[in-house]
């Protein structure tokens, strides 16, 4: 994945370069740099971990020059070091990469048997020796370009200086997002608008196979044929601020507390407030003829997705599949023409789910693009799309986003349901009611924050849990499982309460803790002679409930350590139970010190496959 940017100005551009690689270092921050060309010399600061150390680096080392190009990496090839930070470099090129080349063994075996030499890992480094090589045969840094694009194959965004072209940045795009951000006075590339939307009045988008030559007055895109290419140009309409911490601690914390308001905000969109009805904007297909819904996805999304399912099947009353982009993408399954398939993503970028809407559309499906980033990929690749206003989510699990994406979900159900005649205008009503209670009910689960913040200072040292549930608790289990997987490195797992007897009850001893998501709901009962058999084997249950639930477990209330909710129902109760899976994530993860914004090993936005 990893997030990409170039500048060339009339003034020196490092400092305005490391201030665009914050805003991408969602994208990555394994190790990051920057180079510039100066006095004839490509020059490059690089540093290993994420961007502070960059930040520290250049505080203590000048790096002049009026053109350059930044990185910031998620490793795919080679460990996070400093050798395999990008800008790469040769004596006449400095590349940065976004993307994956599948082809650079092969390539890499070619340049050492020519007598190349590798500084790094990375199969970045391949496009600089071949493009090096086109150069050092006389070809001109356009035409070099050219070429090493038809060498390589695989997906890339590049950003590259030619030092004997010291005023021209060149920007190529083959299957990695790349735009161009412009003013009068200087012209930037970046991976996605956010990283661009504080500098730039307008933004062009690249298209596959282009190669654009950008000066600090003056652009011009070329097609992969050559040809001089026409590309929209987009003003910038609101630049989005780089958000901050405010009075919390860690980016996540205050995403989980912003969910009421933003929440609130995000059915503002879809909901008629006089009304009280569903307010969709109008889409380019009748829904009342979709024959099945198709929702894929992929981590905390395709959850939602999952969650979501139950809503669509009884609102709609069609069949609703719900997938994992990277397994669908390769599985070529019948797709019924009248069908609607749903592309649910945060950053709008995830490289397996846009495959997916490549693929569905090829196919003639209706599509339609649930997302967060309003520019993003797929928004511009769905016939519709239905943004989530969460506002930037910049902690690297999902909070806010996945709560506004279920509300979303929730809206476009039953949007069908009234569109094909399976639901009443009353039964909307209703369950609009429901979705309007949201705000106020998660607003009550954060006020019991500290209770939670107790009951992780008891878990504080677990190495493996399991999260139970049925129905969209399940789900609801799963993205819990995942928060504390993703962001304290404790192994947990969510599964199906009642499919524990056919194989992981083995795993239930002394101690081991077991979270139990059960609302009062059709599935309460079942529910609960699930959590006697994880009792009987002397497990410790955290049992999440509502008043009644815990009531209602008579003497085995002192055998659990419950946590007491607000009553729910069929809309509110996935969004209820899923605050306080988020809260004891992240405690866990304060108590443990991890880097709760910037996990290991992950990224915000997945853009390899
Ligand atoms: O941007 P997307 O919603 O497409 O991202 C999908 C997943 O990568 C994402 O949800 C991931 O699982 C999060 N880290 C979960 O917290």
């Amino acid at each position: 994945m990893c997030g990409i940017i170039g500048l060339v100005s009339d003034q020196e551009v490092s400092s305005t370069l490391l201030e665009g690689l914050k805003r991408l270092e969602y994208r990555g921050y394994d190790s990051s740099g920057i180079a510039t060309i100066n006095a004839n010399k490509i020059e490059r600061v690089r540093s290993k971990g994420n961007l502070s150390f960059l930040e520290e680096k250049l505080s203590n080392t000048n790096l002049p020059g009026n053109i350059g190009v930044g990185h910031t990496r998620w490793a795919t090839h080679g460990t996070p070091d400093e050798k395999n930070a990008h800008p790469h470099i040769t004596d006449k090129v400095a590349v940065v990469h976004n993307g994956i080349i599948e082809n650079n063994n092969q390539i890499r075996n070619q340049l050492i048997e020519s007598g190349v030499e590798f500084s790094s890992d990375t199969d970045t480094e391949v496009i600089c020796h071949v493009l090096t090589t086109y150069l050092n045969s006389g070809l001109s840094a356009y035409d070099s370009i050219r070429a090493t694009m038809n060498d390589i194959r695989g997906t890339y965004a590049l950003g590259v200086l030619v030092l004997s072209e010291p005023e021209k940045l060149y920007a190529v795009r083959g299957g990695s997002p790349l735009a161009i951000g412009s003013t009068k006075n200087q012209n930037f590339i970046g991976s996605d608008t956010y990283s661009l939307s504080a500098y730039s009045e307008n933004i062009t988008y690249l298209k596959d196979g282009d190669i654009a030559v950008i000066e600090s007055h003056s652009y011009s895109i070329y097609d992969h044929s050559d040809s001089l290419a026409i590309r929209e140009k987009q003003s910038i309409i609101e630049s989005v601020s780089l958000s901050e911490k405010g009075i919390f601690k860690h980016f996540m914390a205050k995403e989980i507390h912003e969910q009421p308001e933003v929440l609130a905000k995000s059915l503002s969109n879809y909901i008629d407030m006089e009304t009280g009805t569903l307010n969709i904007p109008s889409l380019p297909y009748d829904l009342s003829g979709i024959s099945n819904v198709t929702l894929v996805a992929c981590g905390s999304s395709y959850y939602a997705g999952l969650i979501s399912r139950d809503w669509f099947e009884k609102f709609t009353n069609v069949k609703v599949g719900v997938e994992i982009a990277s397994e669908f993408r390769y599985r070529e399954p019948p797709m019924d023409i009248n069908g609607l398939t749903v592309f649910i993503s945060q950053s709008g970028e995830t490289a397996d789910t846009l495959a997916a809407l490549r693929h569905c559309k090829s196919l003639g499906q209706k599509t339609i693009s649930i997302v967060n980033v309003g520019d993003s990929s797929m928004c511009r690749n769905s016939d519709a799309s239905l943004k989530i206003y969460a506002g930037p989510e910049i902690g690297v699990a999902s909070t806010k986003a996945f709560t506004c994406q279920l509300g979303v979900l929730a809206c476009l159900a039953i949007k069908i349901g009234v569109s094909n005649g399976s639901l009443s205008k009353d039964q909307e009503k209703e369950y609009v009611q429901s979705l309007l209670s949201i705000p106020r009910l998660i607003s009550n689960t954060l006020d019991k924050e500290d209770e939670i913040a107790d009951l992780a200072h008891d878990l504080s040292n677990i190495t493996t849990t399991l999260y139970l549930g049925r129905g969209q608790m399940y789900p609801v289990a799963m993205e819990g499982a995942l928060k504390l997987k993703e962001i304290s490195y404790v192994h947990a797992e969510g599964y199906p309460a009642g499919e524990m007897k056919h194989g992981p009850i083995a795993l239930l001893e002394k101690d081991l803790p077991v979270f139990m998501m059960a609302p009062t709901n059709r599935l309460y009962e079942k529910t609960i002679s699930n959590l006697n058999e994880v009792i009987a084997r002397d497990a410790s249950v955290i049992l999440l409930t509502d008043e009644e639930g815990l009531k209602n477990i008579g003497y085995l209330a002192n055998k659990v350590k419950a946590f007491v909710l607000d009553k729910t129902d069929f809309i509110t109760a996935p969004f209820v139970y899923t605050l306080p899976n988020q809260l004891i994530a992240y405690h866990i993860a304060l108590l443990k010190g991890t880097d709760v914004d910037q996990p290991r090993n992950l990224a915000k936005s997945v853009t390899v496959e």
